[in-house]
């Protein structure tokens, strides 16, 4: 069953059992970010995660054109003048920040253009899933846009150096195959595929034990973010509340009683 929990018209939110889609439905533009976007998405994260019942975010774009063509330029003029840029990243920011740093496993479904900061938000969740009409470019060196120093790591947990330089040297346009072969997206699927696929996905991850995948996500995380430091006490803790866990009871007795878990996140 499909529950519309409206937020603001532009990112609608949808619930196919444990999955929360966020959907970004703003077609005149190619599903560009306006401002009151790039503010709401935070919220929207929060609550996903807040909710019990929520295993798995998958973000996608609505319509076959675009998963997002990244910022409004539209909004350039007035709201990303010299004065304002650093406005404007930090609301950028603090949307990209919420999704990277989210507490549940968070899917791209890329269909048709994934661009500038919206190749971002994708780079931002923790897999990526494309259709065979993706195109991605980061064009902030076409525009003539410093690309935020913050939005480099993120982009070098998932590419190489050479591929990340190649991205933002050239602002040129990869496809989904191109994609695929730097390690960009973690899959390919015909475009009539992809949200099966994407579903098929989230709900593997979304049956297993979400104390687990949060240990594991937040050591990935802290590993690419302090390589040379990491905080191997704090990624200790999390392994331990899954040792503590009712999950973990039920994950053995499952095995045993040749069944399959029912985990509930405690
Ligand atoms: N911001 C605002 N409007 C955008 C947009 C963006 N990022 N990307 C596309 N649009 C609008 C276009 O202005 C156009 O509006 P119009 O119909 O009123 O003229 C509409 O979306 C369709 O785009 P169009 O350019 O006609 O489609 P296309 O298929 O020929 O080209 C792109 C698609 C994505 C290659 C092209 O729109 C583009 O380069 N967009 C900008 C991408 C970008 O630089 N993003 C980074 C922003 S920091």
């Amino acid at each position: 069953m499909i529950h519309e929990k409206n937020n603001l018209p532009q990112l609608r939110v949808e619930d196919r059992g444990n999955i929360r889609w966020l959907i970004v439905d703003n077609p005149s533009r190619l599903n560009a970010f306006t401002m009151a976007m790039w503010a709401a998405l935070p919220r929207l994260i929060r609550k996903a995660e807040e909710d019990p019942e929520v295993r798995v975010i998958v973000l996608t774009g609505a319509g076959e054109k675009a998963f997002s063509a990244g910022a409004d330029i539209s909004e350039f003029e007035t709201g990303r003048t010299a004065e304002k840029a650093a406005e404007y990243d930090a609301l950028n920011n603090t949307a990209f920040e919420a999704v990277a740093r989210c507490s549940k496993p968070t899917i791209a479904a890329i269909r048709g253009y994934c661009m500038g900061g919206g190749l971002e938000l994708a780079i931002c969740c923790d897999l990526r899933v494309a259709s065979n009409t993706a195109q991605f470019s980061v064009p902030a060196a076409k525009l003539g846009i410093g690309y935020n120093p913050r939005w480099i790591r993120p982009l070098l947990a998932v590419v190489s150096p050479a591929r990340a330089r190649e991205l933002l040297y050239t602002g040129r346009r990869y496809n989904a195959d191109e994609a695929f072969a730097m390690g960009l997206v973690n899959s390919v699927h015909p475009s009539e595929k992809l949200t099966e696929a994407a579903t098929v996905l989230a709900n593997e991850i979304a049956a297993n034990a979400p104390l687990s995948i949060l240990a594991a996500k937040r050591a990935i995380d802290e590993f690419t973010l302090r390589p040379e430091n990491p905080d191997i006490s704090a990624l200790d803790r999390y392994v331990d509340a899954c040792f503590q866990s009712e999950d973990y009871i039920e994950g053995r007795r499952a095995f045993m009683e040749k069944r399959k878990p029912v985990f509930r996140g405690r």
